[in-house]
């Protein structure tokens, strides 16, 4: 039997791309993040699966294991830099090395913004924008050392084109544009990428709320007339963190069906 049919073989019909690829993700607990951890443990990363809530990451870690990919999980808080620089510790206590970041935590506390709270404003930077931050700055250094590394920042198409009602989201996902584009400015000479992925709507939790009208309001203006699945994020982000994207690097990447052309 040759190698490859082994391989086949052992491996089933996964495609093994990320094969020994040790892979963080945040806010890996459902919707999004959830998706991508088990898209990266698809092919073959051992996934370390970060989110506030503990009970939803065991759970997406055991689906992990059950894909025959290593999966752990840590309750993070990503606002908290104390929080994400020890997970890290532990993971390069385990690993020794940290070979792709996923910032895919965020939160939405909707207002308009003559009634929105200060708190309402801080918690969505806190989170969103600051989490980035600390998780990106937490693996960093290892990265360099490295020499190589992905980092992949869930930002949103209404960071590039405003939505009424969320000014405080859109900004954190502004930011988080241009903070992946100076990051990666950086690190660019570590062979170390950077990119932001903007999805438009997508069904999860995180967007139940907006009820029938605000979707059939979003599907008139979506020309692929449907609304975007969490796989259709996964698919691209699991792209930008294979050896494949290597040239890749500073670019917002959007998937929304064509809503933001
Ligand atoms: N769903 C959409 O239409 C859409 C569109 C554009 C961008 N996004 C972005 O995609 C990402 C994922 O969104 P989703 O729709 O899956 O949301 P979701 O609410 O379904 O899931 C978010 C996850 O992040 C976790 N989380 C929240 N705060 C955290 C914290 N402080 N520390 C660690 N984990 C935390 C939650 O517990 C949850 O598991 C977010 O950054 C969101 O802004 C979503």
């Amino acid at each position: 039997m040759s190698q490859q049919h082994l391989h086949n073989v052992i491996f089933g019909g996964f495609c093994v791309k990320l094969k020994d690829k040790v892979a963080v993700v945040t806010g890996a607990g459902r919707g999004i993040g959830r998706t991508i951890a088990l898209q990266l443990a698809r092919e073959g990363a051992s996934l370390v699966c970060w989110d506030i809530e503990e009970e939803s990451v065991v759970q997406t870690a055991r689906e992990v294991e059950a894909m025959g990919s290593l999966g752990l999980s840590f309750r993070v808080d990503v606002a908290q830099f104390n929080q994400v620089s020890s997970a890290v510790e532990q993971i390069l206590g385990r690993f020794s090395r940290i070979d792709i970041l996923v910032n895919n935590a965020g939160i939405t506390r909707d207002n308009l913004l003559a009634r929105m709270s200060e708190e309402e404003w801080n918690q969505v930077l806190d989170v969103n924008l600051k989490g980035t931050f600390n998780c990106t700055k937490a693996v960093v250094k290892q990265m360099m050392k490295q020499r190589s590394g992905r980092i992949v920042n869930i930002a949103s198409v209404v960071g590039l084109m405003g939505n009424a009602g969320q000014v405080n989201y859109c900004a954190s996902k502004a930011g988080i544009i241009g903070f992946t584009k100076a990051v990666a400015k950086e690190l660019a000479s570590r062979a170390i990428t950077v990119n932001a992925v903007a999805p438009g709507f997508i069904e999860t939790e995180m967007t139940k709320g907006l009820g029938d009208r605000g979707r059939e309001t979003f599907l008139k203006a979506i020309p692929l007339r449907r609304l975007g699945k969490p796989e259709d994020v996964a698919l691209l982000v699991s792209f930008l963190v294979s050896e494949d994207a290597g040239y890749v690097t500073g670019q917002v990447i959007n998937v929304d069906g064509g809503l933001l052309m």
